[in-house]
């Protein structure tokens, strides 16, 4: 398997060593590279690494504390007017957080992903802090920094398989 893959874990305390700006930049480019829905990229992120910015992100919901010690957090977001097919967009979005995730496996980053989109309440708390404009909305937050952690375990379940018919 894909070391990546293997190795992913949930990662939610970091050390204080903030994360470069190139390992940020290919965090971002592994985000983008995702499939989507008519190819439509509905993507867009916010960048934070401001201290107090961080803090009042980990209220956008009681599961959201990691970020509030993180040195990186990034705002995945759904920009409404690039939407093909609308239907698809937190499937897209979806893709993307995860290809992120997995590249900061392959930096030697710990991350975690903290759920937004589709609890409306920290969809609006997340719209409110940045002010966003209209037609655009938090799918979800990621708190990222380097970590000792590292917990690997195996799920393959051969139960969850079923050949030709169920
Ligand atoms: C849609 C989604 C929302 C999640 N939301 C949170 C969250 O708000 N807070 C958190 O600490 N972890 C969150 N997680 C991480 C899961 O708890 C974690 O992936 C799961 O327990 C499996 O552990 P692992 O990621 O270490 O394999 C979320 C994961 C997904 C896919």
């Amino acid at each position: 398997m894909n070391e990546a893959i293997q190795h992913r874990r949930s990662i939610r305390k970091y050390d204080g060593k903030l994360v470069e700006k190139e390992k940020i930049e290919k965090l971002l480019r592994a985000g983008m590279q995702a499939p989507s829905a008519a190819n439509q990229q509905p993507w867009e992120f916010i960048v934070v690494e401001n201290k107090e910015t961080l803090q009042k992100l980990s209220n956008a919901s009681i599961y959201a504390t990691p970020i509030k010690n993180a040195p990186l957090g990034i705002v995945v977001l759904v920009k409404e007017e690039l939407l093909k097919f609308p239907s698809c967009w937190q499937q897209d979005l979806a893709a993307a957080t995860e290809n992120i995730l997995l590249e900061a496996v392959e930096l030697g980053l710990g991350a975690v992903w903290l759920g937004v989109a589709p609890e409306e309440d920290r969809m609006a708390y997340i719209k409110d802090l940045f002010k966003l404009p209209k037609g655009v909305e938090a799918f979800a937050l990621l708190a990222v920094g380097y970590s000792s952690d590292n917990k690997f375990e195996d799920r393959f379940d051969a139960n969850r398989i079923h050949y030709e018919r169920y």
